[in-house]
């Protein structure tokens, strides 16, 4: 691929033909603020925080959506730059609800972030503020507008990575906001409530309802698995506080699905500590199931499957193995059928 050489606050970089300035710049580790932009999400240049100078350009292109070209001498970090973008931010802030202390996103929040980074207080400009009712009628995630800064990275993921097409700006000026169409309710929309446009949403006016005070960002251990419920193989992050799974959210080093999931593999994990949960075997005696040994239990299916096979030989028994099971148990299963009981009686709910 052909390569431009570009300067960016004095350092001389190489970078593919069509790469962005805000990506040239981070691929050296100069960040440049941006809260539209989302490496997933096709670059929109809506915010405008990401401005920088560039060389015989009068004014303040923004980074995310300005490509690279041979010679382009760019500064990141200039007093002018900085005074825009604190001037983009205190816009933002004016009409933003400054509930910090209480918000589910502080400290994982990039408005807050760069607020707090360009000394930004949220008082300089005063004006009219949104007085939206939270969004609680879908049961996985709140809608709080009053915090939308209309980035419209929730639109795009929609669009772009779950393929729905269910949200769009509707209304026009200071009421512009991000709704299903004629800015229905989401439950009578046909969003199917897979998260992604929690995961890109940069502030907090999407967050998930089961996570409600139940721990920080940074207090958050994220142990990286497999997600149980099918065959795709979706690299998830149990999000793990005081030993016990509070969230979920995708890897973005999944080869499968990087920070997406669907609603199951974002949403379902409440069986992990449901007190419905079989946690030993039960065998039925005189009717009523009663709590046995992994040992009584295993004993009893080699019994009833010695006995089957004695009556009506090996195929006379039959294995359904499960795309919930990984592959070395589905391995095994395979094994336990044609190996040990004899069979090629084995079939799998995921085969077509
Ligand atoms: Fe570039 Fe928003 S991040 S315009």
């Amino acid at each position: 691929m052909a390569l431009v050489t570009v300067t960016i606050d004095g350092q001389t970089v190489q970078v593919p033909e069509g790469t962005s300035v805000l990506d040239a710049a981070r691929s050296i580790g100069i960040n440049i603020p941006a809260l539209c932009h989302d490496p997933d999400l096709t670059p929109v240049g809506a915010c405008r925080l990401c401005v920088v100078e560039i060389e015989n350009m009068r004014n303040l292109p923004a980074s995310c959506v300005t490509i690279c070209t041979e010679g382009m001498e760019i500064r990141t970090n200039t007093p002018r730059v900085r005074e825009a973008r604190k001037t983009i931010l205190e816009l933002l802030v004016s009409n933003h609800n400054l509930d910090c202390m209480t918000c589910e996103k502080a400290g994982s929040c990039l408005l807050q972030d760069y607020c707090y980074e360009y000394g930004v207080s949220g008082y300089v400009f005063e004006g009219e503020k949104h007085d939206y009712p939270l969004e609680v009628d879908n049961p996985f995630y709140i809608r709080d507008m009053n915090k939308c800064i209309v980035c419209g990275r929730c639109i795009r993921a929609c669009e772009e990575v779950v393929g729905k097409n269910i949200l769009d700006f509707v209304y026009r000026g200071f009421k512009t906001k991000p709704s299903p169409f004629m800015d229905t309710p989401m439950s009578e929309s046909d969003c199917v409530y897979c998260g992604s446009c929690v995961t890109v949403c940069p502030v907090g006016a999407l967050v998930e309802k089961d996570r409600l005070g139940k721990g920080r960002t940074w207090e958050i251990e994220k142990v990286k698995t497999v997600c149980p419920y099918c065959g795709t193989g979706c690299t998830i992050d149990l999000n793990v506080m005081d030993g016990k799974v509070i969230g979920v959210t995708g890897n973005p080093e999944g080869d499968v699905n990087g920070r997406f999931l669907c609603v199951k593999g974002r949403f379902g994990y409440e069986f992990v500590h449901s007190d419905d949960r079989l946690k030993k075997p039960l065998i039925k005696k005189d009717g009523q199931f009663e709590e046995a040994s992994w040992d009584e239990a295993i004993n009893l299916i080699a019994s009833k499957l010695n006995e089957v096979k004695e009556k009506n030989g090996a195929d006379g028994i039959g294995i359904l193995s499960s795309a919930r099971c990984t592959n070395e148990e589905n391995y095994l299963l395979n094994k336990f059928a044609r190996a040990v009981i004899g069979t090629n009686n084995i079939d799998h709910c995921a085969r077509l």
